[in-house]
């Protein structure tokens, strides 16, 4: 497919004006930025290369490699070592301060490196660009960078390479909100055998604490067509596993021109050929439906894995978070889950220090962990995001007390994780091989279909297959185990 697209593009006359309707306008500006690159790398004897750095959720690492697709129509060739790219790109995150400074904290490193290699570039996307306040650091104090763009017009790598080329000034374009998708452009898939596809984009939730719905815009549903479509290409081309991605899955097609839930389109997803396992990311539990429930449990190809974030245990708490459920509505929530899926994996996130948040608040909290019994929990300590209603709540919490909560529930948590993940020993599971193991080349490292790893005995040529696999020893987190022939 990606030859075919090559081909058109090298096809297209750069003497006339660029299209109007995308994605053919952004086809013409891969081919004008292809000439530009093959100028320079001629001029240097050698290929020009890229280097993309994503940080944050699932959907930034989708957009990634739409990012390396465009580059890699370019002409672009991927360099791992940062330092010795032609152009390096930033997709970034801001849904906690920690994320914005190890941006500034690498930024002022390349800055170095840009003294001695003036041609490099260095180009800055994704969730932290949509922050205005960002964009006036970035204008003053590291004037070295040389494409700032957001996430609503990302779809315009191409063009605005081309105008960076063309322009040799800093190029910023930055779009409030979008009601556009644009379909078929180039993307380069990071796994040859599973792949992440959008179904919608934005968040409309406006959980107290969350910048998301700011920096990503409204809510949007792709289409069915094209999702269905889009899944189908990628079984044609090895895809085995896919991740269904969406802020709040839950809530797809209520804004399509037919509307279609997402229990229906997981219906249809369901009979696609050759496709062999569904996941998605994420539920929210105010719009988990018994539709839902009912497809999960009966569908073959649907993981036995939910990321269902609590947030928090407290009613209160979750009133003033905005979150649209009581403790007790999520527990029943998840009483029937259970009972629907006994073999379930549930996961969570949760947020410790919310604003107001009293001892009696995390215990509560600390009670619905006991009670879940998570296979895995990602715990965050709370981090105030400027223009969020939460910023501007009194009673911020002391340093200290939120340390000292966070590192009790932590405890707590791995303590459950590694009790409910040991269940499985000595059962036999099918595994999808996803790579060789990092610290051990005669081990290959495989995802069971609850999402827990296991490393066992194998060569490269499993990747991407499914196989079955006997877990012989938990390791709390993980498994040891030995395939079955
Ligand atoms: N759309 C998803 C989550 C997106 S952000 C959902 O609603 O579940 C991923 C996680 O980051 C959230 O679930 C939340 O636990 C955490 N998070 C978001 N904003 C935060 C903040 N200001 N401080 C700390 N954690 C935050
Ligand atoms: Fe943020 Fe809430 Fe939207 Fe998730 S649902 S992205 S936590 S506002
Ligand atoms: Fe971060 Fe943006 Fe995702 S803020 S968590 S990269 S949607």
């Amino acid at each position: 497919m990606l030859k075919d697209l090559e081909k058109m593009i090298n096809e297209i006359d750069l003497e006339k004006e660029a299209p109007v309707l995308e994605p053919d306008r952004q086809y013409y500006y891969i081919a004008k930025a292809k000439k530009y690159v093959s100028a320079q790398a001629e001029k240097l004897g050698r290929s020009l290369t890229f280097c993309v750095t994503t940080f944050g959720c699932q959907m930034n690492a989708r957009d990634s490699e739409k990012l390396v697709g465009i580059l890699e129509q370019i002409g672009y060739v991927e360099e791992t070592d940062e330092e010795k790219a032609d152009f390096i790109i930033y997709n970034t995150c801001t849904v906690r301060e920690n994320a914005n400074m190890r941006v500034y904290g690498r930024l002022g490193q390349l800055k170095r490196v840009k003294k001695e290699n003036p041609h490099m570039m260095i180009g800055l996307c994704g969730c932290m660009m949509q922050e205005p306040e960002v964009v006036e650091k970035l204008k003053k104090s590291y004037r070295f960078v040389d494409l700032i763009f957001g996430t609503h017009n990302i779809y315009k790598f191409a063009e605005l390479i081309v105008t960076r080329f063309e322009s040799e000034r800093m190029v910023i374009d930055i779009w409030k909100d979008t009601d556009k998708i644009v379909e078929d452009l180039p993307s380069e898939r990071k796994f040859s055998f599973k792949s992440g596809v959008n179904i919608m984009f934005g968040c409309n939730n406006f959980c107290s604490y969350c910048i998301v719905p700011y920096v990503r815009g409204r809510e949007r549903s792709r289409n069915p067509k094209d999702i269905i479509r889009e899944i189908e290409r990628l079984v044609a081309d090895g895809v085995v596993e896919i991740m269904l991605l969406g802020q709040n899955v839950n809530s797809y097609g209520k804004n399509l021109e037919t509307p279609m839930t997402f229990a229906q389109l997981l219906q249809e997803v369901e009979k696609i050929e050759g496709l062999q396992r569904i996941r998605f990311m994420t539920s929210h539990p105010k719009d988990l439906s018994d539709e839902l429930i009912e497809v999960m449990k009966n569908s073959k190809k649907i993981c036995k894995h939910l990321h269902l974030p609590v947030q928090s245990g407290s009613s209160r708490i979750l009133q003033k978070m905005n979150r649209r459920y009581t403790k007790e509505q999520y527990l029943e929530l998840v009483r029937k889950i259970k009972e629907a899926i006994p073999d379930i994996s549930l996961t969570t996130d949760i947020i410790v220090g919310f604003p107001g948040e009293t001892e009696e608040d995390f215990l509560e909290t600390m009670d619905i962990v006991k009670q879940v019994r998570y296979d895995s929990a990602f715990t965050f300590i709370y981090s105030k995001r400027t223009g969020t209603p939460a910023a501007a709540m009194e009673e911020q919490i002391e340093e200290e007390v939120v340390k000292n909560r966070f590192d009790r529930l932590l405890k707590e948590v791995q303590e459950i994780s590694a009790e409910v993940c040991s269940v499985h020993t000595g059962t036999t599971q099918e595994v999808l091989v996803e790579s060789l193991n990092d610290h051990d080349a005669s081990l290959v490292t495989g995802r069971l279909s609850n999402n827990i790893l296991v490393h066992f005995p194998g060569t490269a040529e499993l990747i991407g297959k499914i196989v079955t696999v006997n877990l012989e020893e938990c390791k709390g987190f993980y498994y040891i185990g030995k395939m079955v022939e």
